[in-house]
């Protein structure tokens, strides 16, 4: 099993994606993998989002499939069940990172301050979603965290764009950014017959590279 910096280093981006039904999903995640992406994080925000982990999984296994916004050890342990091969919090949620440990599953915790990102490291956590980055400073916010932390590597997430991807990929500390701006609508500017997802997963892949 790949370890978790092995993962963020899979792609620039790992699309953040909120299931609202296991067709569209599975159709989704093959676009972002033939566009490209070889990581994706589903979100366990709705009631669907489990059913479409375990299609996903069995659809386009070659995708590294992620589990995220997982806070107690009874989602991990469903999210596991499911097929995660691996998981996301946006915050500390030291029991779901317990569970992690004992599966031997790569685990992407959260952290928004300095003082967060310290009690991650003290658990034995190098690798950690800032979220929401935008918000505690972008770019420059993080350039000073990497200072104070040389050895963690960052993955930040939440308001970032695929115009303001490329700032957070130049730093050395941000091997790969968050995002759900790859799950959007078609704006006429895809090649035709492709879908927007496929495409945006095209220009994701190239970010950073
Ligand atoms: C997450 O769970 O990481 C966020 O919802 C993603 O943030 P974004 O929608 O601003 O990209």
């Amino acid at each position: 099993m790949a370890d978790t910096l092995a993962i963020m280093k899979m792609s620039p981006v790992i699309p953040v994606v909120t299931i609202h039904s296991v067709d569209d999903a599975v159709a989704m995640a093959r676009d972002m993998y033939d566009g490209g992406l070889k990581t994706i994080e589903i979100t366990q925000r709705t009631q669907v989002a489990l059913e479409a982990v375990r299609a996903i999984a069995q659809a386009v296994p070659d995708l590294c499939l992620g589990v995220g916004t997982v806070w107690t050890a009874a989602q991990a342990h469903e999210a596991l069940d499911a097929g995660a091969q691996f998981i996301v919090s946006p915050g500390i949620a030291d029991e779901v990172g317990a569970v992690c440990r004992d599966a031997d599953l790569p685990y992407l915790p959260g952290a928004q301050t300095v003082s967060e990102v310290a009690h991650l490291v003290r658990q034995g956590w190098q690798q950690i979603k800032l979220f929401p980055a935008s918000v505690i400073g972008g770019p420059s916010a993080i350039k000073a965290y990497a200072a104070v932390f040389p050895d963690v590597r960052f993955c930040p997430t939440g308001g970032i764009t695929e115009q303001s991807a490329p700032d957070y990929l130049k730093l050395p500390s941000i091997p790969c950014v968050g995002g759900s701006w790859l799950a959007t609508p078609a704006t006429g500017d895809e090649p035709a017959g492709q879908s927007p997802t496929r495409a945006a997963a095209e220009r994701a892949a190239r970010l950073g590279r």
